[in-house]
């Protein structure tokens, strides 16, 4: 980066100040995007750009909206972006996430699009846009990078105002075929909103070819396929995959005596168990958790021999709660883990755990250390960074992974015991064959996963997406 700051955009603000009685809180909210970029704001320093969700947000800011964070060691500047309720309605949970989100996952919750959702999207982009433009006025040709289908319209409308920024937008979920896309009765708009940036980031290949074929079916422009990039009225995009990961360092700290915590963990959870398995989602129907569930009843049915001896521990933190959809699954996923514990439980044993709420890393860290398995069972799933902090968590290199061939985490993770999620008896046979999967195997698994991941890091992703961007 040299001397260069950093300006990143992205709905969902990476530290969230909330009200508990007299106190404010500062807390980390759930999901990919803030996981990812944190180390990396904090390595770089920059301003993050996002939406103050939290109800005590505007207290802590200064003038203009500022606070550094994280609280305890400031590192970096995040700006906060002001919404009404009628932006927040229509542009987050209209038509991002009852719009673009179940359009681009394809997992069977039909998309839904609303003009005055579009008005407010288009809106609230041009919100974004102009605090980022007040933001570099004195910089010269800064680096902006725009994050996620919440702000599709932002990198063109900077770089009408500043033709010498350099942008990169990366979409954290997948993009699907142009036939799909075309539902969106905007999908030319966002199309050309999303082209205003000078590189645009998907986590695999799959994704960047769906886009260029749905560049080529909605739009005049010159694509050049051998390099993957589109020109359209004189302005170039790359297109190129990054897949995003995680800073392996910050769940690889060693524990002494794995045996006795587990012992530990399982005594405050108040249950009886030799075998854990963990699961870690926002309560979202992309994430398979009721196929999951399933897949426990079944491998319970099959093999009852682990019967009184596995049990699931499933973090779930609510989301995007004002949608139906998402009210119904987290009830769903309640009714069905209290019916399959009401069928096997007995003295202490419960198969499983449902810990629904806000659960910070620190709480869940030491589950990934002790876990036997792992289960990811998404339908489907931008790349799913939970697979990559277990295998980060498990300096022991035992546990093993199952995981959802339709996550873009399994184009990577080749040693994870890979799994279709619509397949429950694949499910239930992959927790049997981990459980009884012999410790050379484990390990031979593990230790792979993990060399890969140490590898490609946050901070890979990063170098990589910014020298191609500073490259072009
Ligand atoms: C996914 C999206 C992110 C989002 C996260 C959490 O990972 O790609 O943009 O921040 O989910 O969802 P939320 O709606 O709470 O921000």
């Amino acid at each position: 980066l040299g001397d260069k700051k950093l300006f990143l955009l992205s709905n969902r603000e990476p530290y969230m100040h909330i009200k508990e009685g007299e106190n404010i809180k500062c807390v980390v909210p759930a999901g990919g995007l803030v996981t990812a970029l944190d180390p990396v704001m904090k390595a770089c320093d920059g301003v993050w750009i996002a939406h103050g969700a939290g109800d005590a947000d505007r207290e802590v800011v200064d003038r203009e909206d500022k606070i550094r964070v994280p609280p305890e060691k400031p590192s970096y500047t995040l700006k906060r972006v002001w919404l009404t309720k009628e932006e927040e309605k229509k542009y987050y949970y209209g038509f991002s996430n009852e719009g673009l989100w179940p359009l681009c996952h394809i997992t069977y919750v039909r998309p839904v699009f609303r003009k005055e959702d579009w008005i407010e999207y288009q809106r609230v982009n041009e919100k974004f846009a102009n605090a980022l433009l007040d933001e570099i006025k004195d910089e010269d040709s800064p680096l902006v990078l725009v994050q996620d289908y919440h702000l599709a319209l932002v990198p063109l409308l900077i770089k009408q105002k500043r033709p010498d920024a350099k942008i990169a937008l990366f979409w954290h979920i997948p993009w699907p075929n142009p036939e799909v896309f075309g539902i969106c009765p905007w999908a030319r708009e966002i199309l050309i909103g999303m082209l205003g940036a000078d590189l645009i980031g998907f986590h695999i290949q799959f994704y960047c070819n769906n886009f260029l074929d749905t560049v080529d079916r909605f739009l005049e422009s010159k694509i050049d396929w051998e390099h993957f990039s589109i020109e359209r009225r004189g302005q170039i995009t790359t297109v190129k995959p990054f897949p995003i990961s995680v800073s392996f360092e910050d769940f690889s700290d060693n524990v002494e005596n794995k045996a006795k915590l587990k012992v530990k963990l399982i005594k405050e959870l108040g249950i009886k168990a030799e075998y854990i398995g963990v699961g870690v989602d926002r309560i979202d129907y992309t994430k398979g958790i009721l196929e999951r569930f399933l897949g426990i009843e079944r491998f319970l049915e099959k093999y009852p021999q682990f019967i009184g001896k596995f049990s699931f521990v499933q973090f779930g933190s609510p989301s995007r709660t004002h949608i139906k959809q998402y009210r119904e699954i987290m009830d769903a996923v309640e009714e069905v883990a209290d019916r399959i514990n009401w069928k096997f439980q007995s003295n202490n044993y419960k198969p499983i755990v449902f810990l629904k709420g806000y659960h910070p890393h620190s709480k869940i860290i030491p589950f990934y250390k002790i876990a036997d398995l792992c289960m990811v069972t998404s339908l489907h799933d931008g790349m799913n960074l939970v697979a990559k902090e277990f295998i980060a968590s498990r300096e022991d290199e035992s546990g093993v992974l199952i995981l959802s061939q339709f996550a873009g985490a399994s184009r990577e993770l080749k040693d994870a015991v890979i799994i279709n999620p619509y397949d429950i008896e694949s499910i239930a046979d992959a927790i049997y064959d981990a459980l009884t999967m012999d410790e050379d195997e484990k390990m031979e698994r593990m230790r792979k996963m993990r060399s890969f991941i140490q590898e490609r890091n946050i901070y890979r992703w990063t170098r990589d997406l910014i020298a191609s961007l500073v490259r072009l």
